[in-house]
């Protein structure tokens, strides 16, 4: 048997991906979890699997620079093959992104390049869209700006409201985060410079699954 990928997951809430992660474990392990806040739902979920979840606030630093360098300090010591961003509301020095960079990827709340940042599903109903969704991609250094690796298109309905529009999403976001970290874990799916690659094998279970690929 492989040795399974080792995931190191950050967020900063209710971590229902990083429990969707949790589950899925198998070609890859969760090998630890980051956490910004200590009310955050998801350490909860840490411990009952027994996943080791440091803590790094901001308040626990004297300055920015501090925070950043204990950040990095703190994900480093997991050894991760890759970082899962599952809602950690940060935006990453650049320095910890390069530090990553081709290991770090992030799950949005919509189908970029439509909507990046916040309040994704409110601004998506105020403009009446038809298709909203969610996108798993590589981070680079902007904001939710890097190589685009697959997303998981959720029709919307006249009545939608932001709950049962983020509902029907984050049901998606829980299929398709640990679809793509599995196709990472098997060399499925890899980066050759900002350009994502796909296995036909990838390519295919992505057409079963209902998920749309960058290229
Ligand atoms: C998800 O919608 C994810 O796409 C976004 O932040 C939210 C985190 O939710 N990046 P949860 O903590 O995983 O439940």
């Amino acid at each position: 048997m492989p040795t399974p990928l080792s995931v190191l997951v950050m967020f900063s809430g209710r971590g229902s991906n990083f429990e969707a992660l949790v589950k899925a474990q198998g070609a890859f392990r969760v090998c630890g979890a980051i956490c910004d806040n200590p009310e955050a739902g998801g350490i909860a979920v840490a411990e009952q699997a027994s996943i080791p979840v440091k803590l790094c606030c901001r308040k626990d630093y004297a300055s920015l620079q501090d925070f950043k360098r204990g950040l990095l300090h703190c994900a480093d010591s997991f050894s991760p093959d890759l970082v899962a961003l599952a809602g950690f509301m940060r935006i990453l020095d650049p320095h910890f992104v390069n530090h990553f960079s081709g290991k770090l990827i992030n799950i949005h709340p919509s189908l970029l390049p439509s909507y990046p940042g916040l309040d994704t599903h409110e601004r998506a109903i105020k403009d009446g869209v038809k298709q909203h969704g969610c996108t798993v991609h590589y981070v680079d250094s902007g904001v939710d700006t890097g190589p685009i690796i697959a997303q998981a298109e959720v029709e919307c309905e006249d009545h939608d409201t932001c709950d049962s529009l983020s509902a029907r999403v984050l049901k998606r976001e829980h299929a398709i985060y640990p679809w793509v970290i599995q196709c990472i874990a098997g060399g499925e799916i890899g980066l050759s410079g900002r350009q994502v690659t796909y296995s036909d094998r990838a390519r295919s279970e992505a057409l079963q699954l209902g998920f749309k690929l960058a290229n």
